[in-house]
């Protein structure tokens, strides 16, 4: 069909695991198994299915950050576009971009063309949200990149606007700890030109009692999210976890300002690996420290930000001042990094 030939004309695909097939060898597993406390990283949640039971957190009641962040994309679209101007949409952790309609709408409204680079590790959302994407605007330009935002950052595709800004929703940042949030940070800098712009979402400090029901839903879906990354675990290495060994346990951490959560198990057992020809032992009650999520402080937050030239233009918030939105702008670290 015609319109299919002309939307594969706008579709480009990258995958970073092909090219360099060796550095995703799930060494960041045995390492984080073979360490005490255990603990995993948090992209393994994202197979299919962890990506549809994210989807499924996104429209819990007590899950406010989605529509919070939403409602603020809605409240302030047309001053984002009016600070950025045109510009290459690149967003990092896209998954399936449900709340970038919001800035696409407002940005294919420009004359220029519009080019959207949704970067995700989960390669079968990716996949199904890019062909949405391009049915939905006829104008849209679609590179997908399958692979890690850390490996795409270090080698982003040359521009094909002069304008650049990198999108990081959903409070995703919250899921790094202090020392990957700065190496992130340091590479958004440096792909980053002077001038270009990063849109962070963050999640906000707010009472003990909302933020551990958002993590401990009625229904348990957040459970059977946490628990997924065993069955992701077996899918990809040959593994053996029993889910049913396991429970899930989510709670604030006053001291780190987070929301940690743990896989604990529920029996002394031994569990293999076979293709990291890995066997790890867990004692009754031990945990794998699974996910933290981290709830800023947003004068904090600025200082971090302006400490890694990005200048925060503005901030947005809600009403109740539970999610932030910062539009920031790479400044010149020295007189020759600036055009
Ligand atoms: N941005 C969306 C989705 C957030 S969920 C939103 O705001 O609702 C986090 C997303 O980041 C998932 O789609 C997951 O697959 C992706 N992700 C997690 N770790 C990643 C990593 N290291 N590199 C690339 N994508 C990652
Ligand atoms: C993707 N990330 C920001 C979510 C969060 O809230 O930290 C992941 C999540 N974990 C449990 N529920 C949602």
């Amino acid at each position: 069909m015609k319109t299919q030939t002309l939307a594969q004309d706008r579709l480009r695909w990258i995958n970073l695991d092909l090219d360099l097939p060796k550095i995703d060898d799930g060494s960041d597993v045995i390492q984080g198994l073979t360490q005490t406390p255990k603990t995993l990283p948090c992209k393994y949640f994202y197979d299919d299915r962890g990506s549809e039971l994210f989807e499924q957190i996104t429209d819990l009641p007590e899950y406010y950050p989605t529509r919070t962040e939403q409602s603020i994309l809605e409240t302030y679209v047309s001053e984002i576009i009016a600070l950025t101007g045109a510009c290459e949409l690149i967003e990092l952790g896209s998954g399936s971009s449900r709340k970038t309609h919001t800035l696409l709408t407002a940005y294919s409204q420009l004359e220029d063309p519009l080019h959207y680079y949704p970067i995700d590790v989960s390669a079968g959302i990716l996949r199904s949200t890019a062909l949405d994407l391009l049915a939905t605007y006829p104008q849209l330009n679609v590179c997908g990149v399958a692979g890690t935002y850390e490996r795409a950052l270090a080698q982003l595709p040359p521009r094909i606007i002069e304008n650049r800004m990198l999108m990081f929703l959903g409070s995703t940042m919250g899921n790094l700890d202090d020392r990957s949030r700065d190496i992130f940070l340091n590479q958004v800098q440096q792909a980053l030109q002077p001038g270009e712009f990063f849109l962070l979402g963050v999640d906000l400090q707010k009472p003990i009692d909302i933020l551990e029901a958002a993590y401990n839903d009625v229904q348990g879906v957040t459970a059977a999210f946490n628990l997924n990354v065993l069955h992701h675990l077996n899918d990809r290495f040959d593994g053996n976890f029993n889910l049913d060994n396991f429970a899930h346990l989510a709670f604030f951490n006053p001291t780190a300002s987070q929301i940690e959560m743990h896989l604990k198990s529920s029996i002394d057992q031994t569990v293999k690996l076979k293709a990291l020809d890995l066997e790890i032992s867990l004692k009754f009650g031990e945990t794998i420290h699974t996910e933290i999520s981290r709830k800023f402080n947003l004068p904090t937050l600025t200082d971090t930000l302006t400490a890694h030239a990005l200048q925060p233009l503005k901030i947005w918030t809600d009403p109740q001042s539970w999610f932030g939105l910062i539009l920031c702008q790479r400044q010149c670290l020295l007189s020759n990094d600036c055009p």
